[in-house]
C-alpha cells in the first residue's frame, strides 16, 4: 500500500507493507521505492517492510522539494521519517546507494538502528577516477535524459543471465530510471560522489549485519562485500548466484531467503 505523509514542512512518500517489528528499506540509484516489490509481497509474519520514495525519487518526484545532494540529507529524511512514525528502533536494509544512506544513517542516528541489511554496496567514498564518471554521467543525463543514463546503467546494473533469460526485469528496471527527472539523477550523482568514506565506521557495528551481494556484482563487485564482512564484528555474508548488482530483483527468491533467515536470528 503506498501511503504519503507530511512532517513539518517536509512530504514523504513510502510503500508499506505486513504489521509487526519495522525493517525500512532503502533504494538504490536511479531507481525508486518500487525496486523492492518483490520484498514488499514477501514480507515474514510479524514484520513491516516500509519503503521510502528517496527525495526526488519515484512518487516523491511530484514534491516540490529542494534536491538532496548530500547522502547525509537522504539518511535524515530517512530519521525523520522513522521518527514521525514513532517506530523508534528499526532494521534498515539499504542497495549501493541506499547501503551508503544506511552508513550515514548509522553514523547520524546509530541508536535508530537494531539491524543493518547492506546490499550490493561499498563501505567507501568514490575514487579521482570514479568522480570523473558521476561528472560525465551528470553531464549525460543533463545533455541527453534518464534513457540514455539507463543505456549506459543496465548492462552494469543487471547480471548477464538475468538480461538473457529475464529480458522483463531489464524493462522493468529501465522504466524506473526513465520516470525519474534529470534533476534528480544529477542532484543524486552529487550526492554519490560527495559521500564521506564509511569504513572506520565498520569495526564498530554492534548491531547484527546482514551482507548480500550478486556473485556478478560488476558495480561492487563481492570482494568488497568480502571486505566489509571481514570488518562487521559477527556480520554474514550471502553471495547470490546468477545476479548482478541488482540482486533484489534478479533472484528475488533467494534475496528474500537470506533476509527471512537474518530476520528471525534477530526477532524480539
Ligand atoms: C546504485 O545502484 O545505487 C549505484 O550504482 C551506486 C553507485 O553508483 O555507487
Amino acid at each position: 500500500m503506498r501511503r504519503d505523509m507530511t512532517v513539518g514542512r517536509r512530504r514523504f512518500t513510502f510503500l508499506d507493507a505486513g504489521r509487526g517489528e519495522p525493517l525500512v528499506l532503502i533504494h538504490g540509484f536511479p531507481l525508486a521505492a518500487e525496486m523492492w516489490q518483490p520484498q514488499l509481497d514477501a514480507v515474514p509474519d510479524g514484520w513491516r517492510f516500509i519503503a521510502p520514495d528517496l527525495r526526488g525519487f519515484g512518487a516523491a518526484a511530484v514534491f516540490d522539494d529542494t534536491p538532496a545532494r548530500t547522502i547525509d540529507e537522504h539518511a535524515a529524511d530517512i530519521i525523520d521519517l522513522v521518527d514521525a512514525l514513532h517506530l523508534d528502533r528499526v532494521v534498515v536494509c539499504g542497495l549501493s546507494m541506499g547501503g551508503y544512506a544506511a552508513l550515514a544513517l548509522l553514523r547520524l542516528a546509530p541508536t535508530h538502528l537494531r539491524g543493518l541489511v547492506l546490499a550490493d554496496t561499498r563501505p567507501q567514498a568514490d575514487t579521482v577516477e570514479g568522480r570523473q564518471g558521476r561528472l560525465e554521467m551528470q553531464a549525460l543525463v543533463e545533455r541527453a535524459g534518464p534513457g540514455d543514463v539507463a543505456d549506459r546503467m543496465l548492462p552494469k546494473l543487471l547480471s548477464a543471465t538475468t538480461r538473457a533469460d529475464r529480458p522483463e526485469v531489464a524493462l522493468r528496471v529501465r522504466a524506473m530510471i526513465e520516470a525519474n527527472g534529470a534533476g534528480a539523477i544529477s542532484a543524486a550523482l552529487d550526492a554519490l560522489m560527495t559521500r564521506p568514506d564509511s569504513t572506520p565506521l565498520l569495526p564498530a557495528i554492534r548491531v547484527p549485519t546482514l551482507i548480500i551481494v550478486g556473485e556478478d556484482d560488476e558495480l561492487t563487485p563481492p570482494a568488497l562485500s568480502e571486505e566489509m564482512h571481514g570488518l562487521i564484528p559477527g556480520s554474514q555474508l550471502v553471495r547470490i548466484e546468477g545476479a548482478g548488482h541488482m540482486s533484489n530483483l534478479e533472484r528475488p527468491d533467494a534475496f528474500n531467503t537470506a533476509l527471512r533467515s537474518f530476520l528471525e536470528s534477530i526477532k524480539s
